[in-house]
Formats: structure tokens, C-alpha cells, sequence
């Protein structure tokens, strides 16, 4: 073990043939060079990132690989959710063409979720496939959309319509690139951290709480231990079930609410995770009505949110267009919405379809 890798948290994705591990340290960017050369790729690899991230720690990264031995190309897509398409993938099919990556090179993503979800979505298909290594820079995608491989584009018919499962070789999270991310992308992530809390570790949640003023003011223990938890929670479900015929479906909790609020204000009033908060306290208003979650856990969900400074109602939305949007998510199933509820801080169930009586009724207290 090396000096740097004393210092790090490292999990394991158990998954076979493609387990990889995700390390999780302060300040280590620059050491990412020595930790690519273990997975023996080929001397050729094209970094995947856009303007603002590049001009934080692109060069940091570029030195650490060229430091060791690689030979680096530059794939830089402008940044935006808007550039996570096949526009821009053939861009990087092009530029990986160029500088001649073959089978054994890699594919390095720095960034948020979009270029993580762009660049793996290269890396999947690009020649059937060639190493792909995550470096996360949001809170979003470091605990959440750089673990799992799921991969993606968007198409104009609707997000992430055009992808596919494909893990990386490892994910390398440095949780000083949190220092210069913007308050609002922060804060939209904790809603996914506030999730893992209520879908899988309630000792997880009574910490957040405890310990939300430390978070916010991004505490390296403390912001450590949020990554690393929240990592370990994602890995735990996907090794499960990987390509989502179950389990899996419990990362949704609040998403299903959420993609409607997110699609009904054109994408551009929330945030995801800000969408998602809002419908964690929907799903967690339904729980209530029938019966299956307290009334005071869901005040408990709805505080912490609010610690966080996420919103809790949706201004403006017809619950009826709300349920309608639902039905049309892509994760609806032969016409059955699946619902996942808490039943108690800590664990959830996924429940097949609910009446859209006991839905318009909770929607309608929450508008
Ligand atoms: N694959 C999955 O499992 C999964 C899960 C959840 C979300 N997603 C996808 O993730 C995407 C959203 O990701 P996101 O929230 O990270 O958004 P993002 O990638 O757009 O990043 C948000 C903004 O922060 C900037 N940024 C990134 N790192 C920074 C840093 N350290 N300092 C300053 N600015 C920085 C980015 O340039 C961007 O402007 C969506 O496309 C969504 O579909 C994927």
C-alpha cells in the first residue's frame, strides 16, 4: 500500500469478473496517475471533461498521467446537460479515432454525471468496448452516478433514453473538488444522500442529522464519510442486482415523483436532486396515508431536507398532469407505476401502483 492509499477509504463493487474498486481520500487527484498504471490498460488514454472542470484540475490530472508513463488526448465536450448526446459521443469516437485508442486503452471521465455518463457511454461502445475509469467532481456523481455503471445519452425523446450497463475499472473520488463546486449542485446532491439514508441505514440519517452544519461546511471527516457511505450503500444494491430487475429499483426513491416534477417545468426549474427531495416527501406522504409510515419519521425526512436548504413543495403543478407524467416515465411497468415507500427510516418497499385518489390527495397538500 502505497503512502497516498493509507489515507484513502477504498470500496469494493463485488461483481465478478467487473468488481473494481471506488477510492475516496482528500486532496489525492494528484496521485490518480500511479492508480490508473494498476490496471494495466495500454500506454494511450483520452480524458473526457469539459471547460470549467478542466480549468480546475484538469491539469493536475493531465501531469499525474503523464507523470506515469501515459500517453494523454484531450476529448472536451462545452458544458452542459444539453452536450450528454450522440453529438457529442461521435465527437469522442473521432477524437479516440484520431490518436489511435485501441481496445486496451482508456477512457477517463472528470467531471459531474454528465460527462461520467458520456464518457462511459463512449467507453461502452467505442470498439465493443475499452477500459473506463471514473473521476467524479460533483457530490452527484460521487455518490452516486459514477458507481453502478449505468451509462447514458440523451436523445430528444427523453433523457437517458440511449445507454447501457457498463462498469468502469475504478472510480477515483477527491472530495477537495467539492471545494469549488456551487452551493446549489452540492445541496442537490445531498438529496441523494438523504436518500441512501432512508432506503438502506437509518444510523446513516441520525449522523446526517447530527452532523448536517459539518457537512455543509464540507468537513473533510465528515464529507468523507458521507461519499463513502453513500458508495458503499450504491455498491451493496448493485451487486444485488446489477441490471435493475429488483432491488435495484429502491435508488428510485423519490425519483419516480421527481422526473415528473423535472419534466413538467421543461427541465429548467429544479435541479435533479432538488426534484428528487420534493418527491421523497411525496413518496413519504403516501407511505402515510396508507398507513405503512409514521407521520413523525415523515417530519423527520421533510426537516432534514429542509436543513439542507432543498425545496419541499412543487409551486405551480396539477397533480392530475403529475400522475399523467408518471405513467409515462420510461420505468413504468406493462402500465404499472412502481412506488417505493418508506416503511420506516432505513428501509423501504416497492409497491405496485397506487390509487390515484390517495395520489391526488397527497399532491394536492404538497402544491
Ligand atoms: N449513471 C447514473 O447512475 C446516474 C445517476 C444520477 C444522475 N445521473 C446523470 O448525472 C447528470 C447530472 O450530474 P451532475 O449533477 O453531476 O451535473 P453536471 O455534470 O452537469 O455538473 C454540474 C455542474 O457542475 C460543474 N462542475 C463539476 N464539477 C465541478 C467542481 N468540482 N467544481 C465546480 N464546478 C464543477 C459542471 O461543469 C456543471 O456545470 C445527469 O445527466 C443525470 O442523468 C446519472
Amino acid at each position: 500500500m502505497t503512502g497516498l492509499e493509507t489515507s484513502m477509504k477504498t470500496i469494493e463493487v463485488v461483481l465478478g469478473e467487473k468488481s473494481y474498486p471506488i477510492y475516496i481520500g482528500n486532496n489525492i487527484l494528484s496521485g490518480i496517475g500511479e492508480f490508473v498504471k494498476r490496471l494495466q490498460t495500454g500506454p494511450k488514454i483520452m480524458v473526457v471533461t469539459n471547460p470549467t472542470v478542466f480549468g480546475l484540475y484538469g491539469q493536475t490530472v493531465l501531469d499525474s498521467l503523464t507523470g506515469a508513463g501515459f500517453e494523454v488526448c484531450m476529448g472536451e465536450i462545452p458544458d452542459g446537460e444539453e452536450y450528454k448526446s450522440l453529438e457529442s459521443a461521435k465527437l469522442l469516437y473521432d477524437t479516440a479515432f484520431d490518436n489511435g485508442l485501441d481496445r486496451n486503452s482508456a477512457i477517463l471521465a472528470l467531471g459531474g454525471g454528465v460527462i461520467g455518463d458520456l464518457a462511459g457511454f463512449v467507453a461502452a461502445t467505442y470498439m465493443r468496448g475499452i477500459p473506463f475509469i471514473q473521476v467524479p467532481t460533483t457530490l452527484l456523481a460521487q455518490v452516486d452516478s459514477s458507481v453502478g455503471g449505468k451509462v447514458a445519452v440523451n436523445h430528444p425523446k427523453g433523457k437517458n433514453i440511449i445507454g447501457a450497463f457498463y462498469q468502469p475499472k475504478m472510480v477515483y473520488a477527491d472530495i477537495n473538488t467539492l471545494n469549488t463546486l456551487p452551493e446549489r449542485e452540492f445541496r442537490a446532491g445531498m438529496a441523494e444522500v438523504i436518500k441512501y439514508g432512508v432506503i438502506w441505514d437509518r444510523d446513516f440519517f441520525d449522523f446526517l442529522e447530527q452532523e448536517y452544519l459539518a457537512v455543509i461546511g464540507l468537513a473533510p471527516h465528515q464529507i468523507t464519510r458521507v461519499v463513502s457511505t453513500s458508495c458503499s450503500i450504491k455498491a451493496r444494491v448493485v451487486e444485488e442486482d446489477e441490471t435493475e430487475q429488483n432491488l435495484r429499483a429502491i435508488l428510485n426513491f423519490g425519483h419516480t415523483f421527481g422526473h415528473s416534477f423535472e419534466a413538467l417545468t421543461g427541465y429548467k426549474k429544479y435541479v435533479h436532486g432538488e426534484a428528487v427531495a420534493i418527491g421523497m416527501i411525496s413518496a413519504a406522504g403516501v407511505a402515510v396515508k396508507l398507513g405503512m409510515f409514521s407521520n413523525t419519521e415523515k417530519t423527520r425526512l421533510q426537516n432534514l431536507i429542509r436543513l439542507f436548504g432543498l425545496p419541499e413543495k412543487f409551486g405551480g403543478l396539477n397533480p392530475v398532469d403529475i400522475v399523467e407524467s408518471m405513467y409515462h416515465d420510461k420505468k413504468t411497468l406493462a402500465g404499472k407505476v412502481r412506488y417505493i415507500l418508506p416503511e420506516t427510516i432505513g428501509r423501504v418497499r416497492i409497491v405496485a401502483d397506487v390509487s390515484h385518489s390517495v395520489l391526488y390527495e397527497v399532491l394536492a397538500a404538497q402544491s
